[in-house]
Parts: structure tokens; sequence; C-alpha cells
């Protein structure tokens, strides 16, 4: 019910009259992210000197495919998450970014343990406990620690139950607070997110979208968590709201030290939030880097495909990117391609490429890429890179002349990496 002490804040149509506030040259700055980056106002700095707050290894999820009549084989499996690496510093944000279906959201939902993982491990915290093979009960404690925020404000939101009671729900569940405390507890996060804490008895529809997704952050923040799970936070807002949400999350990170795992599409909006990115196709991580390389220094095809389509990054040293158009569409991953996964629309692909899955390799201080021809733009060699070490030839076939070693196997960075100029391992 609305309090009648407290209107709404917008009475009429609340969606649109929050972006209103906003004078037109406030709604192009908060439309260039990659300006608020570039000012290096907020945008978050990398950490390298910090323990990793969640280490995950090889994870996969492999969704089972059923035939249809009275007996229901396994007749196939959507390899949705299939063997990704990478850490997540404590405090820091990881941004993971790829086209719809890559399988962005089932490693969020593999991380909160919405899913459990068909392999691999996720470890968590100062004591690496491993949230893959935990039970529910084990988890119970852990999912205070990792919390989600979902991508769309107007579904994620029961209508049926006050902001108080959506709030406030965790802290009931988890006992965490007496009874009696968890309004106060409630009206201090709406506080926090920049809502009206004497707005806690109003219904979702009563708020905006913006609004919403800071009632979905304060319900994420309940529980003081360690880690949070951001899914396309600002992907169904308004143009004119992301910015704020952004810079509210960014805020936030910092006053309580928490860690994101921030997914989005928009390579745009993990460049002013993140400063490591992995950019994932078709189940696998093709390239994670610092913000600098990502952006700068792109060594995969696709990443840097994504990148010429971001009309407002500029590629430094090279000026504004020629856009890079990719043929054809994204392979099922039912049934994936062999070799390399981009190889069906990749515009360089060779024999080697549909015989040899290509390593995610380490090729710099804080830079791991899995193409054969990895290389700038206008640079990618004409030879693979990544033959001697495989033990293969520049087809892909077996060479008994060469043995073949372990690469990709770190979920983090080495202090080695292999130079590819000189096609020799390097350090610092
Ligand atoms: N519960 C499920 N059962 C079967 N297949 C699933 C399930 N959830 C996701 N998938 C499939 O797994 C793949 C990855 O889906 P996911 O939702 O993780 O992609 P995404 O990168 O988040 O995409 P988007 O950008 O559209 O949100 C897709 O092919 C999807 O159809
Ligand atoms: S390994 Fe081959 S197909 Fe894959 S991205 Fe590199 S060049 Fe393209
Ligand atoms: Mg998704």
């Amino acid at each position: 019910m609305t309090d009648v002490n407290h209107p709404p804040q917008h009475p009429e149509n609340p969606a649109v009259a929050e972006g209103a506030e906003l004078s037109t040259a406030d709604r192009e700055q908060k439309l260039s992210f990659a300006e608020l980056a570039d000012s290096g106002h907020a945008a978050a700095q990398l950490r390298t000197d910090v323990e990793p707050v969640l280490t995950v290894e090889d994870l996969k999820m492999w969704f089972p495919v059923r035939s249809s009549g009275l007996v229901r084989r396994t007749i196939g499996h959507v390899q949705a998450v299939d063997g990704i690496s990478f850490q997540v510093p404590r405090g820091g944000s990881l941004g993971l970014v790829g086209e719809s279906g890559c399988g962005k959201s089932t490693t969020g939902r593999l991380i909160t343990r919405l899913y459990t993982p068909t392999a691999g491990s996720m470890r968590f915290g100062e004591k690496q406990v491993d949230l893959a093979t935990m039970s529910n009960r084990e988890l119970k404690p852990i999912r205070r620690d990792v919390q989600m925020i979902f991508q769309d404000p107007y579904t994620s939101l029961n209508p049926r139950h006050t902001v108080g009671a959506i709030i406030g729900a965790p802290l009931e569940v988890h006992k965490v607070v007496p009874k009696n405390k968890v309004l106060p507890r409630v009206q201090e996060l709406l506080e926090i997110v920049g809502l009206n804490p004497e707005h806690y008895n109003r219904y979702p529809n009563e708020f905006s979208g913006g609004q919403r997704q800071r009632i979905g952050i304060a319900r994420a923040l309940t529980l003081n968590p360690k880690l949070l799970v951001a899914d396309e936070p600002v992907s169904a807002l308004d143009v004119s709201i992301q910015a704020q949400v952004i810079n509210l999350l960014q805020e936030l990170q910092a006053e309580f030290d928490i860690a994101f795992l921030f997914i989005a599409h928009d390579l745009a909006v993990v460049r002013h939030f993140c400063p490591e990115v992995a950019v994932m196709y078709l189940g696998k991580i093709v390239e994670i880097a610092d913000r600098d390389s990502i952006y700068g220094h792109a060594h995969h095809p696709y990443t840097q495909a994504l990148l010429s389509a971001v009309p407002d990054i500029k590629s430094a040293g090279h000026g504004r990117r020629e856009r890079i158009r990719l043929e054809g569409d994204v392979p099922s991953p039912i049934n994936p391609p062999s070799g390399c996964r981009f190889r069906t629309r990749c515009p360089l692909a060779q024999e080697i490429c549909a015989k040899v899955e290509p390593p995610l390799l380490q090729i710099g201080p804080r830079h791991k890429v899995a193409c054969h021809f990895a290389g700038e733009i206008g640079r990618h060699p004409a030879t693979p890179v990544t033959a001697g070490l495989l033990g293969v030839d520049k087809q892909g076939s077996p060479d008994p002349g060469t043995t073949p070693q372990p690469v990709g196997t770190n979920p983090g960075y080495d202090k080695e990496w292999f130079d590819l100029d000189s096609q020799q391992m390097v350090s610092a």
C-alpha cells in the first residue's frame, strides 16, 4: 500500500519520470561509459596484491537433452559451460562478456549454486571451500557470502511482497538479527542504495526500473556478502539510468569491500566497472586480461570483433577501429565445432583450428588468449604460435620431434609467460 505521508517519488509513470530528472547534458555524459572510464572517475583499479576470493577451475555445466516420448533417454548435452577457469580477487571485479547464449548466466548460476556443476571446482573464501561439491546443508552459511543481482528488476522481485518483506527475508531466514531489528536494518539498506527508508511498505510496482534494481541490490547486500554475481545488472534499464546504478555498485564495492563477477554483453559497461575482463564464446573463455590489454591489445579475433562493434571505445594506438562483421550464426552448444569453437566464424581459421583446441595461453603478465594465431589486429602470425607447445605441426598433426607441454592449467597467472614475438618463456 502507498504510504500517504510519503507519496511515490514519481507518481505518474515512475520509469519515465526517473530519467526525466536528468538534463540533456547529463544524459549524454551518462551514456558514455568509455568517457567515465577514461576520466579515471570511480573506475575500479586492478588489485594484484590480494588473494582471490574465488578460484574457478575447469568448470563445466552440461545440461542433458532428452528424447521425447514415454521413455525419455538422454540423447545429448548442451555444453553451456565447458571447462572454464578464472579467479576473482578479494574486493575486486572480473567482467564476463560474450554474445547471447555463450554461458555467462550459467556461470553465475553455478557460482551461486543455483545449478550443480557437471565437473570442476569453485574454491571460495579464506578456507578455499569447494562450492561445487558442497551439500545444501553445507552451503547454507556460505549462501550469505555469495549473492546474486539479477538482470530483470521487473521479474526478479515478487510483486505480492512489500519491499520490506523482500529485503528482510534473508535476515529472517538466516536469523542474523533479532526480529525487532529487521525493520531498522531494511531501512538502513534502503538508504544505502539511495531509496527513501520510509518506503519499506510499498510494493515493487510502485517503483521505476532503476529503483527496483536498487531494491534488488539492497536485497543482495542484506547479509554482507563477500562476492556478488551481478548478471547484466543494468541491461534492462533505460540508458540514462544505467550509469547511476553502475556508480552505486562501485560505491558499494569500495565501501563494503565486495568482490564482483560482473556479467554483461556490453564491453563499454564492463570497461567502466572491471579492471579485468574475460571474454566467453560458446562455453569457453577465449581471452582474459587486465583492462588495458583487452581494450588496447586484444589478441583474439573474437574479442577484436566485439570491440569493433562498440562505437565509443577507441583502440589505444590504432585510432577508431573498422567494424569487423562476423559471418554466420553462433553454432549449437549441443554439437560445437571441433578444435576451436570459433572457427566456423573466424576469418583467420586454418587446418589446425579444426583439429586442435587452442589452450588458454598466458602471453603477458596478466593476459591469456586461446588462439593458434594470436596477435593484435593486422599482426596475426602466419604460422600457429601454439604448435611447438602442443607438440603438433603447422597443420595440427602430431609432431614426433616435439614434446607437448602443459599449457593453460593455472586458473590465475604465472610469473612466467609465453612471449609471442620471441616464442620463448619470459618473466617480468
Ligand atoms: N536449464 C537449462 N537447460 C538446458 N539448456 C540451458 C539451460 N540454461 C541455459 N541453457 C543453454 O545454455 C546455453 C548458455 O545459456 P546462458 O543463459 O548461460 O547464456 P548467456 O550467455 O547468459 O546468454 P544471454 O546473454 O542471452 O543471457 C544456451 O545455449 C542456453 O540455451
Ligand atoms: S584458433 Fe583459429 S579459428 Fe580459433 S580464433 Fe584462432 S585463428 Fe580463429
Ligand atoms: Mg544471461
